[in-house]
């Protein structure tokens, strides 16, 4: 089980601070949200702030791209340190390319599904991904709801990987706290990308222990523990 904090819910005024917290706190991956303002109404950061933070961390970073023409960022992502890069399935035909193009530069590819999104969308390229990204909130903003209506396509996703003996992880992402995460992983998720629960915690190494706790035992009455 893969526990990612998202940056995105982080202290802006202390960005490189924040990561090594993520990494001091026991967190596997760093989960990067690249906004473009036109994908999603909303704008985040760039290769040049991946860069920056890249010699803090051996953590492995995960770079979600919420972009409209996400063709034009992969390289200056791979160079800047991304170990994933993770597309989104509504491009439509732009997929398949953008996922050989992020293998031919030596990277995870991975495949994000919006809420409103059917899963199925996604079945075409099972083969050729290393990750797929059940989105549990619409992609804008952290610090949303959790969409139960998402836990479905989680087990569909799961699914799919068991009976296709495929092995691309099943990620979630948005409103993911200690209630939804033990949800999900009953559901059949492996990778928890979680902001505003994590960093908003009094404690973030205490936060990513219990999170991972949680999923482990799949068992939602842990979710009462105190952190
Ligand atoms: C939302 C992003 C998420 C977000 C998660 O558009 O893709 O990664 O930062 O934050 P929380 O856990 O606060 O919903
Ligand atoms: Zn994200």
């Amino acid at each position: 089980m893969i526990i990612a904090p998202s940056l995105l819910a982080s202290d802006y005024t202390r960005f490189g601070k924040e990561v090594e917290r993520a990494a001091k706190a026991g967190a596997d991956w760093l989960h990067l949200d690249i906004m473009d303002g036109h994908f999603v109404p909303n704008i985040s950061f760039g290769p040049a702030v991946v860069a920056a933070i890249r010699p803090l961390t051996e953590m492995f970073f995960d770079v979600h791209l919420m972009c409209s023409r996400p063709e034009i960022l992969l390289e200056p992502f791979a160079r800047a340190g991304a170990d994933e890069v993770i597309v989104h399935v509504e491009l439509g035909e732009q997929v398949t390319p953008l996922l050989w193009k992020i293998k031919s530069l030596g990277k995870k590819a991975g495949l994000a599904v919006n809420p409103p999104t059917a899963i199925a969308l996604a079945q075409p390229h099972l083969e050729h991904i290393d990750l797929l990204l059940v989105m549990t909130v619409n992609p804008v903003l952290g610090g949303q709801e959790f969409i139960y209506e998402c836990l479905p396509k989680i087990q569909q996703a799961e699914a799919w990987r068991r009976e296709k003996k495929l092995s691309y992880r099943v990620s979630v992402d948005g409103g993911v706290n200690f209630q939804t995460a033990a949800e999900c992983a009953r559901a059949g998720a492996d990778t928890f990308v979680a902001g505003t629960s994590l960093f908003s915690a009094r404690s973030l190494k205490a936060a990513v222990k219990k999170m991972r706790k949680i999923v482990n035992a799949h068992d939602p009455a842990l979710a009462d523990l105190k952190v």
